[in-house]
C-alpha cells in the first residue's frame, strides 16, 4: 500500500481581483459579522460550560470575535477518560484509516476550508494574509501530508530474518495518552503537534493557548468533518496549571509534545520527573521552547542581502516567531551601508489591521506581551543604546509596536542575549578584522541554539561559520533569513535551552510517538 510522495502545497499569492483573495475577504468579513460561541470538544461532543473567555483581534481590541467555553479539572479528567476509552479501538484502526483521514482533513484545509484557516488566524492572531498562507495553510497541510509519507516509511522499515526466522517490528503507539500543549503563532504547530501524535495512533488531549483558541477551532472542526473517531483528539481549554497537575500525575500519561517558553517546559519536566514512580510507562518528553536566533554578516557579504534579511527575519509576523532573527553582527566595512538599507526598509512597512492587506506589520498578541516588549524598549532608550528606527508603540486600538533596531555597543547587552519575542533586532557592529573571535561570541552570547545564519560570498567564512557554529543553531541557514522553514524540507528544531531538536516535520520527531514490539518466531 503506498500514498503518492507529497509535494508542498503551493503558496497562493492573494494578487488584487485573486479569487482566493476574494474568497479571503469574504470569510474575514463573515467572521467579524458573528460572534463565535466556542466549545470544547470532548469525546466527539461540543462541551459549553458557560464560564466564557472573549476572544478579540490583537489589533482591534473594541471587536468581540466571540468567546470560548472554559474547562476546570473535570473536563481534563473527562478528556483523558475519553482518550483512554477510545485507545484500544484508534490503535488498531489500520494504517490505511488513520493516513485517509489525515490525508482528507489536508484537503479539506487546501480547498473548502483554506479560507476559513486564513481569516481565523488573520484575525485571531493578527498574521497577515501571507504569513496566515505560509502558515494556517500551506505548513500545516505540508505537516499533515509529509508526516503520513514519512511514518508509511517508518513502517516499512523491518530487520532481517535469517533462514529458520521470522523477525518483524511492529510500531505500536505509547501506553497511554498523549498531551498536546500548543502555542499562538503558528496555527500550523498547534494543528501538528496533536495531529503528529494522533497519527501515530495515540490517543491526546489538546490544550491550545488562549490565544489561538478562534482558529483551533476551525482546525478541529476540520478533523471531526475528515473522519476523526470521538475521542481520539480532545480539545480543552483548562488553564495550564489544572492540565499539567491532573495529566502529569495519572499513570497513563505517556507523553508531552510541547511548543512554547523555555520556563513552562522546565516546569513541566520537573513536575513529570517528581512524579516518576507513579507511571506506566517512561513518558516521552518532546517540547520546542525559545530561541535567540543570530544572523552574522561576513565582510564579504552584499549589505542589501543582508539589510533584507534582517528586515524580513526580524519583523515578519512582529518578530513572534522562535525562529525570529533577534540578534545580528555587522563587520564594520559595511554597517553604514546596512543601516542605511535596513533603516529604509523598516521605514517603509506599512501598519495596522491584518484585513487591511496593504498592512506588512499587524499588532502583537496580547497587552501582556505588549507591555514585556514596551519594557525592553524603553530600557534600552533609558541605557542610551542607538535606536535605528522604530522604538515608538500604541496600544490604544491594538497593541502595536514600530518594528525597532537598537544598535548596542555591548554585544552582551541584555537586548542581545534575551528572547524578546517581538518586533525588536539588536545588532553589534563588529571589527570586520574579527570574523572569528566574533564567531566565538556568537556561540556563546545564548544559552538558545534554534536558528541562525550566515552571510558571506566568501566560502572560507562560510564553511568557518558552519563548523564553529555546530552547536548554536538547529536549523542553520547559508545566506538568507533564519526563519521559515518549509515541511519536507528543513526538518525544524533546536537544542540547548530551545528544546528536545526532535525536529517537527520528520521521521526524528515521529520516532518519538512510537513504542516498537520486536517478534522474533522460530520456525
Ligand atoms: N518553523 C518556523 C520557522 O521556521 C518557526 O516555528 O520560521
Amino acid at each position: 500500500f503506498q500514498f503518492a510522495h507529497p509535494v508542498n502545497e503551493p503558496v497562493l499569492n492573494y494578487a488584487p481581483g485573486s479569487a482566493e483573495k476574494v474568497a479571503l475577504k469574504k470569510q474575514l468579513a463573515a467572521f467579524k459579522a458573528v460572534e463565535m460561541d466556542i466549545p470544547m470538544y470532548i469525546n466527539g461532543q461540543e462541551v459549553r460550560t458557560g464560564k466564557t473567555v472573549d476572544i478579540r483581534p490583537p489589533h482591534e481590541h473594541k471587536h468581540k470575535l466571540g468567546h470560548f467555553h472554559q474547562g476546570d479539572a473535570s473536563h481534563v479528567t473527562q478528556a483523558i477518560n475519553a482518550a483512554l476509552a477510545a485507545r484500544e479501538e484508534w490503535a488498531n484502526t489500520t494504517w490505511e484509516q488513520r493516513a485517509g483521514i489525515f490525508l482528507r482533513a489536508a484537503e479539506l484545509m487546501a480547498t473548502k476550508y483554506r479560507a476559513h484557516m486564513n481569516a481565523a488566524t488573520m484575525l485571531g492572531q493578527s498574521k497577515n494574509a501571507y504569513q496566515a498562507e505560509i502558515d494556517s495553510a500551506c505548513e500545516i497541510i505540508d505537516f499533515l501530508r509529509y508526516n503520513v509519507h514519512f511514518l508509511g516509511e517508518i513502517y516499512k522499515q523491518q530487520p532481517y530474518s535469517p533462514q529458520g526466522i521470522h523477525n518483524r517490528v511492529e510500531y505500536r503507539p505509547l501506553e497511554g495518552f498523549v498531551v498536546a500543549v500548543t502555542p499562538f503563532n503558528f496555527t500550523a504547530i498547534a494543528g501538528n503537534l496533536p495531529t503528529s501524535a494522533a497519527m501515530c495512533g495515540n490517543v491526546v488531549v489538546w490544550k491550545p493557548a488562549n490565544t489561538q483558541v478562534y482558529s483551533a477551532n476551525v482546525i478541529m472542526k476540520i478533523l471531526i468533518e475528515a473522519g476523526l473517531p470521538a475521542g481520539v483528539i480532545n480539545l480543552v481549554y483548562a488553564d495550564g496549571p489544572t492540565i499539567g497537575d491532573i495529566s502529569f500525575s495519572h499513570p497513563d500519561f505517556a507523553g508531552i509534545h510541547f511548543t512554547g517558553s523555555t520556563g513552562v517546559f522546565q516546569t513541566m519536566w520537573k513536575t513529570i520527573g517528581s512524579n516518576i514512580n507513579k507511571y506506566k510507562t517512561y513518558p516521552r518528553i518532546v517540547g520546542e521552547t525559545g530561541g535567540k536566533d543570530f544572523v552574522i554578516a561576513h565582510k564579504s557579504a552584499d549589505p542589501a542581502v543582508v539589510a533584507t534579511a534582517l528586515a524580513r527575519g526580524a519583523f515578519e509576523y512582529q518578530g513572534q516567531k522562535c525562529s525570529a532573527a533577534s540578534r545580528a553582527y555587522i563587520p564594520s566595512n559595511i554597517a553604514e551601508e546596512v543601516k542605511k538599507i535596513l533603516v529604509e526598509q523598516v521605514s517603509s512597512f506599512k501598519i495596522g489591521t491584518t484585513e487591511d492587506f496593504t498592512n506588512f506589520i499587524n499588532a502583537v498578541i496580547d497587552e501582556k506581551s505588549f507591555n514585556k516588549i514596551a519594557q525592553y524598549i524603553d530600557n534600552a532608550k533609558k541605557d542610551g543604546q542607538n535606536i535605528w528606527v522604530g522604538g515608538t508603540y500604541d496600544k490604544s486600538e491594538g497593541y502595536f509596536i514600530h518594528p525597532t533596531v537598537i544598535e548596542t555597543k555591548d554585544p552582551k547587552y541584555v537586548t542581545m542575549c534575551e528572547e524578546i519575542f517581538g518586533p525588536v533586532l539588536s545588532l553589534y557592529v563588529y571589527d570586520a578584522e574579527k570574523f572569528e573571535e566574533t564567531l566565538a561570541l556568537v556561540d556563546s552570547t545564548s544559552e538558545y541554539a534554534l536558528t541562525g545564519s550566515i552571510i558571506s560570498t566568501d566560502r572560507y567564512a562560510i564553511d568557518l561559520a558552519t563548523k564553529r557554529l555546530t552547536n548554536a543553531a538547529g536549523n542553520f541557514y547559508i545566506n538568507d533569513k533564519p526563519t521559515g522553514a518549509v515541511v519536507g524540507q528543513q526538518p525544524f528544531g533546536g537544542a540547548r535551552a530551545s528544546g528536545t531538536n526532535d525536529k517537527a516535520g520528520s521521521m526524528l520527531n515521529l520516532y518519538r510517538w512510537l513504542s516498537a514490539r520486536t517478534i522474533k518466531e522460530t520456525m
